[in-house]
């Protein structure tokens, strides 16, 4: 089901609108049917205690509905995935317009309320034992689906610099990266941490737009950082990346580069980068032939080819 506050209509039937509870009401007209969970996904994110309250208090709304409409008593509640990692922050079409007029990012500010794994785990727990607790109804198990918010934190994206530009009228420079939207897509409309892997004592700093090396116009990573000034060579380093950009990337323009895993300064291959031939390997036309192979001459009269 969908909760009022959910802004896409991809995750089941909205609630608000009453399309749910028809389509419960359909689904226990089939006695094939064994209609025992709801799921509610809100495809946006939950970053604060409140926000995930007030997520909650629209679904235990609708299992009072269902309990009141049609006598169910649901026996798996699973809310999804949705918990935030508190170190990206999700532009929205206007603030990514304005980042990139300006070459000013959103700002990244600390979240008074902010959820943690720990505290959600405990405010869904409390919250759905406070609801059932005085109604004398079955609790329902409840499943969480937190993808990003276990992963993001794991994993960071690391990339060099092969070109650097002069800053523009307002003060901005621009620096070409060989990690682009290709590796990064969740950079599109993402703010993430970005830093220099080796910093320079008492460098100057710098404004930066970075550009990843697809052609492609909107190969934009980063509208506005301020880095110590780099230089050609130089390694770039794209916090949270985990959950997204590995399972998003393309071989758009560039094969896809290795996935390393790093522990006690011990690396290991997880996937190697990707080659030519890998990138081939699925096609159906025989082998990367770049010069067509002359039919052999039969008779004296074979047409040239
Ligand atoms: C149904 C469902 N559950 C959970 C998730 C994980 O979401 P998140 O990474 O926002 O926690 C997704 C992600 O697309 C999803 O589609």
């Amino acid at each position: 089901v969908a909760v009022p506050q959910a802004t896409s209509g991809q995750f089941g039937e909205r609630i608000d609108t009453g399309a749910a509870l028809r389509a419960f009401s359909v689904a226990l007209q089939h006695p094939e049917l064994d209609v025992v969970a709801v799921q509610a996904h809100l495809n946006g994110e939950l970053k604060t205690v409140g926000e995930l309250h007030e997520f909650l208090d629209a679904v235990l709304g609708f299992l009072d509905a269902l309990y009141a409409s049609l006598a169910l008593e649901i026996e798996i509640l699973d809310i999804g995935g949705n918990l935030a990692c508190p170190t990206v922050v999700q532009r929205g079409p206007v603030f990514q317009r304005l980042a990139v007029a300006t070459g000013i990012d959103v700002p990244l500010e600390p979240v008074p309320d902010a959820l943690t794994l720990d505290s959600y785990v405990r405010e869904v727990t409390h919250r759905v034992d406070a609801h059932f607790a005085p109604l004398h109804r079955r609790r329902p198990r409840v499943l969480l689906e937190p993808g990003r918010a276990m992963t993001a934190t794991t994993q960071l994206l690391l990339g060099r610099v092969p070109q650097v530009r002069e800053p523009d009228a307002q003060g901005v420079a621009t620096a070409v990266l060989d990690l682009g939207l290709n590796v990064a897509e969740a950079l599109r409309n993402e703010r993430h941490q970005i830093y220099a892997v080796r910093e320079r004592q008492g460098g100057s700093r710098q404004r930066y737009r970075l550009y990843g090396p697809t052609c492609n116009l909107g190969d934009l990573i980063c509208p506005g950082v301020e880095l110590e000034t780099l230089a050609v060579g130089d390694c770039l380093a794209v916090m949270d990346s985990g959950a997204y950009c590995v399972p998003y990337s393309t071989c758009f323009s560039f094969p896809r580069p290795a996935v390393v895993s790093v522990r006690d300064s011990v690396a290991t291959v997880l996937r190697r980068g990707e080659t030519f031939e890998d990138l081939v390997s699925l096609d159906a036309m025989p082998g990367p032939r770049l010069v067509r192979e002359r039919p052999k001459e039969t008779s004296a009269n074979s047409p040239a080819l």
